[in-house]
């Protein structure tokens, strides 16, 4: 059983090693080991909170100040947490693969504490504010209220810089994936559920093109996609293993 698992981790290291255009995707799943509640399953954010009511700019529109006080306070969960191994473990990875395009559905910014430079994050990110009266994107560590002014223009009307249901993705970082994508051999996901697009759709994408699909996750889940490797359990105890043979 040992013996198959490690030949199994070999295989997914050298199938990135021998890539040329290997593309990685996380979920809220690579964080939850630092203690982040991850938004499907069990303990899942989804189980206790409606979508609609916090994660929507309907919802926004209808109570700002509900969506905000949501807002900070995952803020303030994240703030007191770190990057686990499993973030660590993709840095080195990043640095020894640098055709290694990164790729993320999180908004917790550990990928970029971890030291991993180039990271695309998909659904934005938590500690930043947009203003709806001037467009200007700021970096906001603390709450925000519906009454915190625009660092640029003052007006008191600020949103979180996150992709919300029902909301378009940036188009650069869209781009940039669907670019790698068309030409992308191998694909390593890590701790998502695969039940939100377009994320959910990137390794269908790339076993279509007969790329590799490798995928660590505590459960497999229902995908939408087949994956020639599967790596049962979490991802702060696989990945370093991947790490270390490439
Ligand atoms: P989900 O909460 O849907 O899925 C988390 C996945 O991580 C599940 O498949 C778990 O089995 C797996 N998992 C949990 N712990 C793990 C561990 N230690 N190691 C490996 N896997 C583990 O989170 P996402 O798929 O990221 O959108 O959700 C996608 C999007 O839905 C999120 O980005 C968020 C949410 O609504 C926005 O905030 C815009």
């Amino acid at each position: 059983m040992q013996a198959e698992r490690t030949a199994l981790i070999q295989k997914a290291a050298a199938a990135l090693k021998n890539a040329r255009y290997p593309l990685f995707l996380s979920g809220a799943g690579i964080s939850a080991e630092s203690g982040i509640p991850t938004f499907r399953g069990e303990e899942g954010l989804w189980k206790n909170f409606r979508a609609e009511d916090l994660a929507t700019p309907e919802a926004f529109r209808r109570d700002p100040a509900l969506v905000w006080e949501w807002y900070n306070w995952r803020k303030g969960i994240i703030r007191s947490k770190e990057p686990n191994a499993a973030h660590h473990a993709i840095r080195l990875i990043a640095e020894k693969l640098p055709q290694l395009m990164c790729v993320t559905q999180n908004v917790d910014g550990f990928h970029t504490l971890a030291g991993l430079p180039d990271i695309l994050e998909m659904h934005g990110n938590i500690f930043r504010a947009r203003c709806l009266v001037c467009g200007g994107v700021h970096e906001m560590r603390d709450a925000v209220e519906v009454t915190t002014p625009c660092p640029a223009c003052g007006e008191a009307r600020l949103r979180p810089d996150i992709v919300w249901f029902g909301e378009s993705l940036p188009k650069n970082i869209l781009h940039a994936i669907y670019d790698r994508l068309r030409v992308c051999d191998a694909i390593l996901v890590v701790g998502t559920s695969g039940s939100v697009y377009p994320a959910a759709g990137f390794a269908v994408e790339v076993r279509r093109r007969e790329g590799y699909v490798i995928e660590i996750n505590v459960e497999e889940g229902h995908k939408p996609y087949a994956h020639d490797i599967y790596l049962r359990g979490k991802a702060g105890e696989i990945l370093p293993q991947i790490a270390e043979l490439i």
